[in-house]
């Protein structure tokens, strides 16, 4: 057995266990042979202190590099690369073998979001009139659902921001219920809490039938009274689901918590830190997430890049790790977020593409094989077309210590050859 670094884990090596909170590792289970190059940058990503490895059942780690005296100094980003012999075998979520290409699963994700909209459109209006929901009516659907989001983890969760004033308490529902669904899979979860996320996802807004319908449509500013209204949700959901002992306490659990934040000052109690469980936590992200993507009466919808990388800014609102975990579900990377492609260049990520549904505008800005900065000069990133992102990348490993002044001077510099040409 040997403890190593997060960092030097690779594939065919066998975990054996993990040194730090049962918390800070994203797997449930403990001891696995490490097949998959998407849960090497699990791991890597994680705030595990040190991996424990099975050099018996699985390969040895590689001798990390000393760093002698040597008469001519390698410069210190060259050393700074070598402990990270995965760095350039990473394959981001984006590329990971999907069953299903995004067009092809996007007609039949439309299907299901036509079913849906009748569904919890009927089991949220039973709800408004006192009556008990029937799990079996929507189980079927959230099986529908998880089996679109395992063919492709896009098509579903992109046509749900798209909503109509009169449906969008119902289809944010069943998006909160796609990227629940989505994150548990990629936490590892098993098979039953999976369907208890979806159905927490599609649950956790139903206390929202007891606002008055003129205060959630209004695009004014709000009252204090109104305010308040709103802030009655959390708990109005929770006394409808009530005593229901077709519903999974995990979703009783979400729709009471969903609003409180890490720091406390989230309601409806003000809970901070572990005081807020794991699917409250995951129903926190999911649910902004969706609700700054989607087209609102009064505003303008983020674009899902700008929306990572505005949430993943944003200080104790939520739980850090499990943000962690939700971007790399999403298969995207945030703005204003460092990626390395796989012709040697780092680049800065600036937004989706709006033209381009699937594509990713970045500025590469770095030479990974001669060490340098190099002109930015945009490229947009499509699928199987042109240079790939192969994954995200720690500004602090490239030496880039301030990395929100160099974003800028990066930024800057685009903006001035640009206008020159
Ligand atoms: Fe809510």
């Amino acid at each position: 057995m040997r403890h190593i670094k997060p960092a030097d884990v690779a594939t065919g090596m066998f975990v054996h266990g993990f040194v730090g909170s049962w918390f800070d590792h994203p797997f449930w289970r403990k001891k696995f042979l490490l097949e998959d190059d998407d849960d090497v940058l699990k791991i890597r990503q994680s705030k595990v202190e040190a991996v424990i490895v099975d050099d018996e059942r699985g390969i040895m780690p590689r001798p990390r590099v000393e760093i002698r005296d040597v008469a001519e100094p390698m410069p210190a980003r060259r050393l700074a690369t070598q402990p990270n012999p995965m760095a350039t075998r990473y394959t981001p979520p984006s590329s990971a073998p999907k069953n299903t290409g995004f067009k092809q699963e996007a007609r039949r994700a439309a299907k299901i979001v036509e079913k849906s909209k009748k569904q919890v459109g009927a089991m949220f209006e039973a709800a408004r009139m006192g009556q008990a929901i029937k799990v079996k009516d929507v189980a079927p659907l959230i099986d529908e659902i998880r089996e679109s989001v395992e063919r492709n983890n896009k098509a579903l969760t992109n046509l749900v921001r798209l909503k109509s004033k009169d449906e969008y308490t119902y289809m944010h529902s069943v998006a909160v219920c796609a990227l629940m669904i989505n994150m548990a899979r990629k936490l590892d979860l098993d098979e039953a809490t999976i369907r208890n996320m979806g159905m927490a996802g599609l649950l956790h807004d139903l206390g929202k039938m007891a606002v008055p319908q003129m205060i959630l449509d209004k695009t004014g500013r709000l009252t204090e009274e109104e305010f308040s209204a709103i802030r009655t949700h959390p708990e109005r959901g929770h006394a409808l689901i009530g005593d229901n002992p077709e519903i999974p306490d995990m979703a009783r659990d979400v729709c009471l918590h969903h609003h409180e934040k890490i720091d406390g000052t989230g309601y409806p109690f003000g809970l901070a830190g572990d005081e807020i469980s794991m699917a409250a936590r995951m129903g926190a992200i999911c649910d902004v997430y969706d609700a700054v993507t989607s087209n609102r009466p009064y505003k303008d919808p983020w674009t899902p890049c700008t929306a990572l990388g505005r949430m993943g800014q944003w200080k104790g609102h939520f739980d850090e790790r499990l943000m962690g975990v939700f971007i790399n579900s999403m298969g995207l990377y945030p703005a204003g977020g460092l990626v390395r492609l796989n012709d040697h260049r780092l680049a800065l990520v600036v937004d989706n593409c709006p033209e381009e549904l699937m594509a990713i505008r970045v500025l590469p800005f770095y030479c990974t094989s001669r060490l340098q900065e190099i002109k930015p000069d945009e490229l947009i990133v499509a699928p199987d077309k042109g240079p790939q992102i192969l994954g995200i990348e720690r500004p602090d490993f490239w030496h880039f210590d301030d990395w929100s002044a160099m974003r800028q001077s990066v930024l800057a510099k685009a903006q001035g050859l640009s206008a020159a040409a």
